[in-house]
């Protein structure tokens, strides 16, 4: 059995979808399972992993557990600690580039990740560390409202580069991570296939839609 902590989420919802479509047994965890709107297949069950003790029941028969540090907070050694006792045996989980970016290593981000981190790869189980560059999602959470009301992004740091990841993809690394042995050990920076700068994702949105979009740097 999986637990997937984060599963309402960018990441976790399309790490779910695959889970199912894999055969995979699943459990979800949420706080709120009335408004998860899940899949059918997928167990779902009420908690909040940054308060390890409200997941202990839905813990047990687990041998798998998908970290997802915005689910799991600050608590992730307690967390660590009693997925052990219940009898986990892998934890895959997800980080960031910024761990491994010379620009970013001093960042509050960075320094988050590493912290869990470290408590995966020194607690008593097999791990995988996924660590990917900015999700292609980011784009909508920060521009689509811009881009509804009209033809300019106003935003700053026009030139600034990088190459957004997929959430399917990177949810397809996790399912590798999860269900097979290969990437047991490792950690793995994660982006999508091409840099581009603000200005040119905009433009490329801009041509999907097939609206003369334009970026003004602030
Ligand atoms: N965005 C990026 O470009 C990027 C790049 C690299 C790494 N990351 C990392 O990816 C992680 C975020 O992944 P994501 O976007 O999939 O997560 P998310 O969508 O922000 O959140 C996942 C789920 O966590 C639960 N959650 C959120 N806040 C919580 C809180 N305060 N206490 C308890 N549960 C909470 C919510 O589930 P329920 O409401 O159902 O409980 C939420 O649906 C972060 O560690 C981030 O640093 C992000």
């Amino acid at each position: 059995m999986l637990l997937v902590t984060g599963a309402t989420g960018t990441v976790g919802r399309p790490l779910i979808d695959l889970l199912i479509s894999e055969g995979a047994e699943v459990r979800a965890v949420t706080r709120n399972p009335r408004t998860a709107s899940l899949p059918v297949g997928v167990e779902v069950v009420e908690g909040d992993p940054s308060r390890p003790d409200t997941i202990t029941s839905s813990l047990r028969g687990v041998t798998t557990l998908f970290l997802n540090p915005a689910a799991v907070g600050d608590a992730a050694g307690d967390l660590l600690t009693l997925a052990r006792e219940q009898g986990v045996k892998r934890v895959v989980q997800l980080s960031a580039l910024a761990v491994v970016d010379d620009l970013h290593r001093e960042h509050t981000i960075a320094t988050h990740h590493k912290v869990l981190e470290e408590a995966v790869t020194s607690c008593d189980v097999e791990w995988v560390i996924l660590r990917p560059g900015m999700f292609a999602a980011n784009t909508i959470t920060q521009w689509a409202g811009q881009i509804r009301a009209g033809n300019v992004v106003r935003s700053p740091y026009a030139a600034s580069t990088d190459a957004p990841i997929h959430e399917r993809d990177l949810a397809e690394v996790a399912v590798r991570a999860l269900l097979t042995d290969g990437l047991v050990g490792q950690s793995l920076s994660l982006t999508g296939p091409q840099s581009l700068t603000r200005q040119e994702m905009v433009a490329i949105i801009g041509q999907v839609l097939n609206r003369p979009l334009s970026y003004q740097e602030i």
